[in-house]
């Protein structure tokens, strides 16, 4: 028996609500989980601060960025805040002073402490067995030939 056009409508109006359920709840439920911790209020002011000086220009987070200085991701576990603010302040290396005021650098400082709580970049290195399970380990021989996989993210000029 064919449907007439009233009750067609009315089962697209359904569907329609089902879809958009879904869809609610796939972007507003079990998606609030996996989500980063929000920025603190001293932590997105940082954030301010290294856009606005072009930290990114030569710093990398979670390898996106700059490559004349170091991927950052992890810097405050690596250094701790009182190594950043020195180097902040009085230059390092290659680095020159960055002229922040003292609230700045503490920003900054709160900023990395966030981004180091969030990962560690590069990944660990996993090696995966013959039954696709991963594991950490040795990693296999490098394929002989030209083809040697992509370059080693940690490799800084
Ligand atoms: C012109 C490029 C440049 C800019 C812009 C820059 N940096 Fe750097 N930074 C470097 C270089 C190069 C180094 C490595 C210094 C060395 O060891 O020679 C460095 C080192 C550092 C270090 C020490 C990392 C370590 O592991 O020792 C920190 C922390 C840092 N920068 C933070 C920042 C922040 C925050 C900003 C923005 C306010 C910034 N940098 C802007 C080039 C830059």
């Amino acid at each position: 028996m064919a449907l007439g056009v009233g009750a067609r409508i009315a089962v697209l109006g359904l569907a329609q609500a089902f879809i958009g359920v879904w869809v609610y709840l796939a972007a507003h439920g079990s998606a609030d989980a996996a989500r980063a911790p929000a920025l603190d209020a001293a932590a997105r002011r940082g954030q301010a601060v290294w856009r606005e000086n072009g930290c990114a220009s030569c710093h990398a987070l979670f390898g996106l960025g700059g490559h004349m200085g170091p991927d950052l991701t992890n810097v405050t576990r690596r250094r701790g805040p009182d190594y950043i603010a020195a180097a902040l302040t009085h230059g390092l290396g290659r680095m020159p002073p960055r002229g922040l005021a003292p609230e700045d650098i503490n920003a900054v400082n709160a900023y990395l402490a966030h981004i180091d709580s969030l990962a560690t970049y590069p990944l660990p290195s996993l090696t995966q067995d013959s039954f696709g399970q991963f594991g950490a380990g040795q990693p296999p021989e490098p394929a002989a030939g030209p083809a040697a996989g992509p370059p080693s993210a940690t490799a800084h000029p």
